[in-house]
């Protein structure tokens, strides 16, 4: 049985006492309407893991993570901060290669590879993102984009360290667009990416939880995640509303 996980992220939101605000409501209502065995991820700007984590304490259901490491393991890389600082924070999860930091901020599936080894090295548990842009997703190139995505920072991993990797499938053009992908379209790559994984991996590509992210809202999820392939999703702006984001992990 697959992981099933939902995971906001916060991106760059909420003053400190919004998130605590937030988070506290997310303890009450979760402990008290949601049922299975779901796992919740919190992915806070960096400044409010440690306050958030400390809200949770040992929450059972609910983590935090991170948006982002560093490929640097110490040292003089002013504003950065490292796998073993999460590590040092109880930080279980890490998103790793969105498509904003590869947009914004130039990271390519080189880098993102050695990112992906470092939290693996700290025991952290990467989300790993990848998706497409409109126009290649208008060229029928997706496909293609999507699985060497994969194949430049995952391939490398042996069996043992891919087991601990969460895939999160974002196309480009359904993030914060209010446009998401229909259930097929998400299934059909999630099937894609599964199935490349199993070329290389055999049958440990069944036990990899894939997400789907891009505009998962209180009344799209329940029918993306009924998708065969579909394990859950990474929610940005709908996992800023406590409401709205309860029904997304009710959903599952
Ligand atoms: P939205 O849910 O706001 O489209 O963002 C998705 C995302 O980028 C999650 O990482």
């Amino acid at each position: 049985m697959r992981n099933k996980i939902v995971a906001g992220n916060w991106k760059m939101n909420k003053t400190l006492e919004e998130a605590q605000a937030l988070t506290s409501e997310l303890i009450g209502m979760i402990a008290d309407e949601v049922k299975g065995n779901v796992k919740v991820v919190l992915c806070t700007p960096f400044p409010y893991l440690h306050p958030v984590n400390q809200q949770l304490g040992s929450n059972k259901r609910i983590s935090v993570g991170a948006q982002n490491c560093s490929e640097h393991d110490a040292g003089a890389y002013t504003g950065e901060t490292s796998v073993s600082m999460l590590k040092s924070m109880n930080v279980p999860y890490v998103i790793i290669g969105h498509s904003e930091r590869r947009q914004y901020f130039g990271e390519d599936g080189k880098l993102l590879a050695t990112k992906v080894d470092k939290a693996l090295a700290a025991l952290l548990t990467p989300i790993f993102c990848c998706g497409e842009p409109l126009e290649i997703r208008e060229k029928g190139t997706h496909e293609q984009l999507v699985k060497q995505q994969v194949e430049e920072s995952l391939f490398h991993l042996s069996a043992e360290a891919l087991k601990k990797v969460v895939i999160a499938y974002e196309p480009v053009w359904a993030i914060g667009t209010g446009k998401t992908a229909t259930s097929q379209q998400a299934q059909d790559m999630h099937a894609v990416i599964r199935k490349h994984l199993a070329s290389k991996y055999g049958a440990v590509a069944e036990e990899i939880s894939i997400l789907y992210g891009g505009s998962v809202k209180a009344d799209n999820a329940k029918e993306l995640f009924a998708c065969a392939d579909v394990d859950g999703g990474l929610v940005g702006g709908a996992s800023l509303k406590s409401r709205e984001f309860v029904e997304i992990v009710k959903a599952i």
